[in-house]
């Protein structure tokens, strides 16, 4: 499939100098990406279900999920390369084998994955971007959650978080707009089987309680 244009990405791609560790890991990056064209059976041979994380940041979450579920195939996309050598670090310590990364903005991944091919989706704490005039710039939009619905599987689920009530909202407002997507699980407390990540940690910190969402697809 060719690649379609997106429209402009307003987050960071860079930012402090890493450390030597890291920028060793990054050598890694090829080696542990998909590319696109895409080919599903070719990346994850055998395996029978693939979990997207979209915005995984520093990887926690995704490490600790590949390392729970080594049946499952993974993709990380996450377009800030700080991040990506942050996870390119827990996979070489974690010996993790069944992460394959896009560095690159998920909206180009999605347009190429085929229907019906992804089991779980996380989006975990995305950037909020609170003023009104930006709100175009969210992740959680018409347009992505439509294209999330088709590559999800039927019966597939997706979790979302967000430690900003109005984004909290605004996400059940756009899923609502997608009939397929029944939500299932809206809550502060989290299922025990899913792990923290940097943003909810902080957010915890500053007394800013996380709710926790899970859509199912009829
Ligand atoms: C606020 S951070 C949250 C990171 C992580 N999920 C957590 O909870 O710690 C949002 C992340 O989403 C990534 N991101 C935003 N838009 C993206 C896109 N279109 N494609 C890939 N990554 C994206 C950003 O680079 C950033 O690392």
């Amino acid at each position: 499939m060719k690649e379609q244009e997106v429209d402009k990405f307003y987050g960071r791609r860079k930012g402090r100098p890493l450390r030597k560790h890291k920028t060793e890991c990054l050598k890694d990056l090829d080696l542990y990406s998909i590319h696109l064209p895409l080919n599903l059976q070719m990346v994850f041979p055998g395996i029978q279900e693939v979990w997207l994380e979209i915005g995984f940041g520093g990887g926690e979450h995704l490490a600790a999920l590949a390392e729970k579920n080594p049946e499952v195939g993974f993709i990380g996309a996450e377009a800030f390369i700080n991040g990506v050598a942050s996870f390119l670090q827990y996979r070489s310590e974690m010996n993790l084998t069944n992460v394959r990364l896009f560095a690159n903005d998920v909206r180009l991944l999605l347009q190429q994955l085929p229907e019906n091919s992804i089991t779980k989706i996380f989006i975990l704490f995305p950037d909020p971007w609170p003023k009104k005039k930006h709100h175009k710039r969210r992740i959680v939009n018409p347009k992505v959650a439509q294209e999330l619905c088709r590559v999800l599987k039927k019966g597939g689920e997706i979790r979302l978080a967000s430690d900003v009530p109005e984004y909290i909202e605004h996400m059940k407002h756009i899923f609502q707009l997608v009939p397929e997507f029944k939500l299932c699980f809206s809550s502060h407390e989290k299922p025990n089987d899913w792990p923290s990540t940097r943003y909810e940690m902080k957010a915890i910190e500053a007394q800013h309680y996380p709710h926790y969402l899970i859509y199912l697809k009829n």
